[in-house]
């Protein structure tokens, strides 16, 4: 699978539940633009098969170079971003949920999952659109993680796949701010996240970032009972030249650590 193959199986996966997503892309291309995306994020555990550590190597593989490290304290989260090396293809953004850090039966609810997760077959690109490796929780079990973790309820219910894409604005001719793409976004009918101010970073922290709530729709738990819950949403991001004229290539954690809210419901 070469590298668009990849992404483009990521986007299929992603729009199935966000259509809003599909939406408001197609509505930038109907405008002239040519959407390009600035990143891809996921969501996992910091468990051996399924960790950072573990998906590494595949991102790896693409051609792409580690570009950052973070660490949200407060939602227990660990990332790392990667940029291509030939310089196109969207970065690409790994967190985890670091379970240890939690009590331990929330930790036995996440390692029972973790146990289902088929090693055997390998963890191969199509392991990063494959949806949930474990058998639906009850959304008891959900409910339960979301009260404690809302990144944990997530990941448990929808499993592996893009959490979000990003259009680049950099890459836009029409549109030059934030908030020239967010009152586009609003036009259509769609919600800003607005938690931490509507448009995260400044020009000082050379990354300007903003997304819309994540969508909604019907998703099977166990026994095969349908509840909507939030999915994912669509990001829009403005990178900043430092001094020498550099784009600046990483994230920048207060601001993702908001946009992570975008799936609170
Ligand atoms: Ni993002």
């Amino acid at each position: 699978m070469d590298n668009d193959a990849f992404f483009r199986k990521l986007w299929d996966d992603y729009v199935e539940i966000a259509p809003r997503a599909a939406g408001i892309r197609a509505h930038f291309e109907s405008l002239g633009e040519t959407v390009v995306d600035d990143h891809v994020a996921f969501r996992t555990f910091d468990r051996d098969s399924i960790s950072i550590a573990a998906l590494e190597p595949q991102i790896l593989g693409l051609g792409y170079v580690l570009s950052g490290e973070y660490r949200f304290e407060q939602k227990r989260l660990r990332a790392r971003s990667y940029s291509p090396k030939a310089g196109n293809g969207p970065r690409v953004f790994l967190s985890e949920l670091c379970v240890d850090e939690f009590d331990p039966a929330f930790g036995e609810v996440i390692d029972t999952l973790v146990s289902e997760v088929d090693t055997q077959s390998g963890m191969g690109l199509a392991y990063f659109y494959g949806g949930r490796p474990w058998a639906a929780p009850s959304f008891a079990t959900y409910s339960r993680l979301a009260e404690v973790s809302e990144y944990a309820a997530w990941v448990a219910a929808l499993g592996m796949r893009a959490n979000h894409f990003t259009i680049s604005i950099n890459a836009l001719n029409g549109f030059h701010t934030l908030e020239s793409v967010l009152a586009e976004v609003e036009a259509l009918g769609f919600s800003v996240n607005d938690s931490g101010g509507r448009v995260k970073g400044s020009p000082a922290t050379r990354l300007e970032q903003a997304s819309t709530i994540a969508d909604r729709v019907p998703v099977e738990f166990a026994g095969g009972d349908h509840y909507v819950i939030p999915t994912c949403y669509y990001e829009f991001a403005l990178r900043h030249e430092d001094g020498d004229g550099v784009l600046f290539d990483g994230f920048v954690a207060d601001s993702a650590d908001r946009i992570f809210e975008s799936t609170h419901s």
